[in-house]
């Protein structure tokens, strides 16, 4: 048992971690929008609300103090996830990525940056924040492309007291921001500060992230088998110079008639932007599914080998299929395609006759897909470590008898 009461010898097969799923009935394909949750995690938010339902930093008594503990413990496991002290970085949590970037972004004290740059492949998440904020601060915004490897094409004058908003890691096709430690140089050398949209980024390979200098990650716990919930990894100087407006709660640690002071204590920096009473159960699964990744095995495989195994035997069998586009042809935990023979939602909803489960749509990427590169609905198929190949096989198999008929 660890902290967490995770018995670390259950996350070990497949079977065990979703053991309450018929893997042979059901097949999730939609980990880009929220993985599956393992045994585990369900346990520990379980366990939150039946043995210590207390509320976290405010209360004295024996459950408050366990509270504590479990949701420092995950703030420490992110931090620890990218390599990052708690001298220089904190961690707060909010409700989901996008509650992030909005924590963030609109809270930034705008005479501090004269520009915003992102992508054209962003999420709406990114990238109606970055219209919003251009718009309502009166600031320059500059779309940048996106290399088909995931770099960003960007002008090194561009950057001056730029807020770079951009995702990490794309759900349309898996690309990672392959220049992001140049870029990240880049926008500091010049005044400005870079935000990471790291929604698909936790779920997977995070090592490379350990030597990055962000400003601040944002990330969600139901895209990384752990509950619905945010979180937001900042670095404390730029928390300290937030324009907050997002308050009460425990945001604040003196109150006067006409006034107030923030939180002080450079340990408490984060409750400034956890404004109210906070997602106990969920913090504390995120821990553990935190844990629970990093102890994962398939045989000799771990998450990361597991999922390059996935990924690499979803490309090769999905090039089978005569009648579909792949939009990229990198092996990928997420892949986007579409047949000129069926619209993808009818494909979507006869793959669910056999309860296999895609996503269909432009996955709230509107504007690149839509406005941009004027495609058709596309079917999204994203994997967990939840699938194996032979589910793989059922899909693929599946998408060729259907697009066969058509
Ligand atoms: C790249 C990316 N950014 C942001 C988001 C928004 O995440 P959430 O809905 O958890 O806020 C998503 C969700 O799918 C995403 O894929």
């Amino acid at each position: 048992m660890n902290i967490f009461g995770i018995n670390t010898n259950q996350a070990k097969t497949i079977d065990s971690n979703f053991a309450y799923l018929d893997q042979n009935k059901y097949f999730y394909f939609d980990s880009a929008c929220q993985t599956l949750r393992p045994q585990v995690v369900i346990q520990s938010e379980q366990d939150y609300y039946q043995e210590y339902n207390a509320c976290g930093h405010r209360v004295k008594y024996e459950w408050g103090k366990t509270v504590d503990s479990l949701t420092d413990e995950t703030r420490e496991l992110l931090l620890k996830a990218v390599n990052k002290t708690s001298k220089e970085y904190t961690v707060a949590f909010c409700l989901n990525t996008t509650h992030g970037i909005n924590t963030i972004l609109h809270q930034l004290n705008p005479n501090l940056y004269d520009r915003i740059v992102t992508s054209e492949i962003e999420h709406n998440s990114v990238f109606l924040n970055a219209l919003t904020w251009s718009k309502r601060n009166n600031k320059k915004r500059i779309v940048c492309s996106r290399h088909e490897d995931g770099g960003l094409e960007y002008k090194k004058e561009d950057l001056s007291k730029a807020v770079v908003l951009v995702n990490e890691t794309s759900n349309i096709d898996g690309r990672r921001l392959t220049n992001i430690n140049e870029l990240a140089k880049d926008v500091h050398n010049v005044g400005g500060i870079i935000l990471l949209d790291g929604a698909q980024t936790f779920g997977h390979d995070i090592h490379f992230l350990k030597d990055i200098d962000f400003d601040a990650i944002l990330g969600s716990g139901h895209k990384m088998y752990g509950p619905s919930i945010g979180f937001i990894i900042v670095k404390k100087s730029l928390l300290k110079n937030l324009d907050n407006y997002l308050i009460g709660g425990g945001t604040v640690e003196n109150v006067r008639y006409n006034d107030f002071d923030l939180v002080s204590n450079d340990d408490e920096l984060y409750a400034r932007i956890e404004a109210g009473l906070q997602n106990f159960a969920g913090i504390i699964g995120l821990g553990s599914a935190i844990k629970w990744k990093s102890d994962f095995r398939y045989g000799s495989l771990n998450a990361t080998e597991y999922e390059q195994e996935l990924k690499t035997y979803l490309l090769q069998e999905l090039l089978k299929i005569k009648s579909i586009n792949l939009l990229s042809l990198n092996p990928s935990s997420v892949v986007s395609i579409y047949s000129n023979k069926i619209d993808a939602h009818k494909l979507g909803a006869l793959l669910s006759t056999k309860q296999i489960m895609c996503r269909t749509g432009y996955f709230c990427c509107h504007y690149y897909l839509k406005e941009l590169k004027q495609l058709p609905p596309l079917l999204r198929i994203s994997l967990g470590l939840n699938n194996t190949k032979e589910q793989i096989d059922f899909l693929v198999e599946n998408l060729d008898f259907i697009i066969s008929k058509f």
